[in-house]
């Protein structure tokens, strides 16, 4: 059997969707330069599936390593994780992004089309559609401008992968626009571990609650939403990966290229995630409003009815699942992988 290749898969999105790759009966070959995750994650994979994987510590950028792996291995699709994600760290680094995010994707793309493997599912963003006019946004919501050199990555790459998949029909590429993924394995072996000080919302709240940061700043109580809080669509993170078996399904059945939202449809704020979070676990999350965060939009939140309609994926997941999964991962590990 043919397999696939998951770039970036030891990270957290990645190491979720191996587990449900490896459910659906797929081989999997992980690629990852563990610069943002632990191979303990991967051990997590084989202790939960129960089946084994195949483990490259490479980098994207490596073209000889790249070339290697599609020499000895049979790789039928990609799916594409790899890059860097840090918001805030790209507006203070901005080549360091622009150079693994960009140069990284288009070596990994031209090793993939010199072995004739031309099936890849991208890793994009709801980023790309920069401050909506109006939400909920659908896929032909224009894309706008970016608020950081993370998200001109994603925006340049989904336009990179558009032209290659214009000029060459054989090519079947999947744009996958990610809303708020949170939450955790249901076994609460794996989750999400974040380097140093959380930036994103949950894993900030749980590294509260589980006592190791004094409490939450809430950015900004005066947008123009119905508490004046942001509002996000936040989605869990095993719904996230089963939207990528999915998109599989569809890479093998010849679709061109195609772009998706992937979120729940539903927006919550920041306060009542922080309700909600309380009321899933019983523990206390102390927070003070603070001034806005720079480049933070009022409501982003999707139209997830293409992707139910063409790929037979909705989000199965509630907020109350998604606090509880993502509770129980940061209690069983308060250190996540000990990376
Ligand atoms: P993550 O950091 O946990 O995973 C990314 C993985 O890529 C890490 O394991 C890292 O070690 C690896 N990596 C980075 N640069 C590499 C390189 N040059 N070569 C090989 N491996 C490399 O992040 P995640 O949250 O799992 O995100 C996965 C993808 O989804 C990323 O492309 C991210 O931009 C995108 N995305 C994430 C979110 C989110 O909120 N988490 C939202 C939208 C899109
Ligand atoms: N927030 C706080 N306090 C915090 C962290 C976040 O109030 O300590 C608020 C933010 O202001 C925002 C909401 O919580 O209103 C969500 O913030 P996150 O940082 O969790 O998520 P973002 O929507 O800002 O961005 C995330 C990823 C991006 C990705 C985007 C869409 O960081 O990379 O989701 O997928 F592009």
């Amino acid at each position: 059997m043919s397999k696939v290749l998951v770039t970036g898969g030891a990270g957290f999105i990645g190491s979720h969707t191996c587990v449900e790759l490896l459910d659906a009966g797929y081989e999997i070959v992980v690629l990852d330069n563990l610069s943002n995750a632990s191979e303990v994650a991967l051990e997590r994979v084989r202790e939960i599936t129960g089946k084994d994987l195949k483990f490259y510590e490479a980098d994207i950028r490596d073209r000889a390593a790249l070339s290697d792996i599609f020499d000895k291995e049979d790789i039928s699709s990609v799916i594409h994780f790899a890059g860097l994600k840090a918001v805030g760290e790209s507006v203070e680094k901005p080549w360091e992004y622009y150079e693994n995010n960009i140069s990284g994707s288009l070596i990994l793309f031209d090793v993939m089309r010199q072995h004739g493997c031309k099936n890849i599912i991208f890793s994009s963003s709801s980023t790309v559609y920069g401050t909506p006019a109006e939400v909920p946004v659908t896929e032909d919501t224009p894309k706008g401008m970016c608020t950081n050199p993370y998200g001109w990555t994603k925006w340049m790459l989904e336009q990179i992968l558009c032209d290659m998949g214009a000029a060459d029909p054989d090519w079947n590429i999947i744009l996958l626009r990610y809303f708020n993924p949170i939450g955790a394995h249901k076994s609460g072996r794996m989750g999400e571990d974040p380097s140093g000080r959380p930036n994103n919302l949950m894993p900030y709240i749980t590294q509260v609650a589980v006592g190791k940061l004094p409490e939450l700043g809430v950015f900004g109580d005066d947008y123009d939403t119905p508490d004046g809080t942001g509002v996000r669509d936040y989605i869990h993170v095993v719904d996230l990966a089963q939207g990528h078996v999915k998109a599989l399904s569809k890479i093998e059945e010849g679709c061109g290229t195609k772009v998706y939202n992937l979120g729940t449809g539903k927006g919550y704020s920041v306060l009542e995630i922080i309700h909600n979070f309380e009321e899933a676990t019983g523990v206390k999350i102390p927070y003070t409003i603070k001034p806005r965060r720079a480049g933070d939009i009022a409501a982003n939140y999707a139209d997830a009815s293409r992707a139910a309609q063409e790929l037979g994926w909705t989000a199965a997941n509630g907020i109350r699942e998604m606090c509880e999964d993502s509770w129980r991962w940061q209690k069983n590990n308060p250190d996540g992988y000990g990376k």
